[in-house]
């Protein structure tokens, strides 16, 4: 009998392969962390040592050319690789939430803020418009946006890159999803609006249980807001556990090179 928590997301072990011409790229070699709910992990690390596939082999995002060679992806005691493609889209929007950089890019500048939130609402949830509506509305007050109902007549393009970005995490809380992944969601803002956005992201992840895997190379972000931080290099985990303990006896030198550098 496998006995497997209910509340958290863990990876196990994955490993991440490409195919390119040049050969095989071994993206993600091995590498355990867990999302508790109510909780933040940050997975932090250089460009390119594979933080963002990590979260897309959650999500069955991968590229093409991307497969899972080994591992497990368990989440809330269901084994995800065990399913099929089509049921594992099916999680995303409810079971795993995302916020990626680029806010721009994932909203789409010809709708409305209102058509957007609104169509993605109903289509995981059975509401009528004008409860979608009202959910929107309730959502982009908890991410700070002023006049939310001239805002929902918006369009995009009429919106500052902070604005889109806190519209994009409404619109993904307003699901109430378990977990949440956010692939470096603030990096493109200012300090200001990062603080801020930062904030609330922590108090929706409190106040809503959701378990959040943060993907940052910010280690002064790490510090504000993460309960455990795993640290990557070269598609490999080189320290993994508490945020605290880790900050003040960092063991490997990498980690110790990266809190060098923020001192
Ligand atoms: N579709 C793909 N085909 C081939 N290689 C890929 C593909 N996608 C990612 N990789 C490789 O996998 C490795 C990890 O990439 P990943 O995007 O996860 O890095 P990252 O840690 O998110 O970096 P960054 O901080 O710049 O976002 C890189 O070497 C990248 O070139
Ligand atoms: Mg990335």
């Amino acid at each position: 009998m496998d006995y497997r928590q209910t509340d958290e997301l863990s990876i196990e072990n994955l490993c991440v392969d490409f195919d390119t011409p040049e050969g095989i790229v071994h993206a993600v070699r091995d590498v355990s962390l867990k999302v508790h709910k109510g909780r933040i992990t940050a997975l932090v690390g250089e460009s390119g040592s594979g933080k963002s596939v990590t979260s897309l082999a959650v999500m069955s995002l991968l590229a093409r050319n991307g497969s899972i060679n080994n591992g497990k992806i368990i989440c809330n005691g269901t084994d995800l690789l065990a399913l099929s493609v089509k049921e594992r889209h099916a999680l995303n929007g409810r079971t795993f939430g995302m916020i990626f950089q680029d806010p721009g890019a994932a909203l789409d500048p010809l709708f409305t803020v209102e058509q957007q939130m609104t169509e993605g609402l109903r289509e995981h949830q059975r509401i009528s418009r004008q409860e979608a509506r009202e959910l929107s509305i309730r959502y982009l007050k908890a991410v700070n946006l002023q006049e939310p109902e001239s805002l929902l007549k918006k369009r995009p393009f009429e919106l500052s890159g902070g604005m889109c970005q806190r519209v994009m995490i409404a619109m993904t809380m307003a699901l109430q999803p378990d977990y949440l992944i956010a692939d470096e969601p603030t990096t493109a803002l200012d300090v200001t609006v990062q603080k801020q956005i930062l904030r609330q992201i922590y108090q929706l992840c409190r106040e809503q249980e959701i378990g959040i895997l943060f993907i940052t190379h910010d280690l002064g972000v790490v510090a504000e807001i993460a309960d455990e931080v795993a640290i990557m290099q070269a598609g490999q985990i080189v320290e993994n556990g508490d945020v605290l303990q880790i900050f003040e006896h960092p063991q490997h030198a990498y980690t110790k090179q990266l809190l060098n550098a923020v001192l």
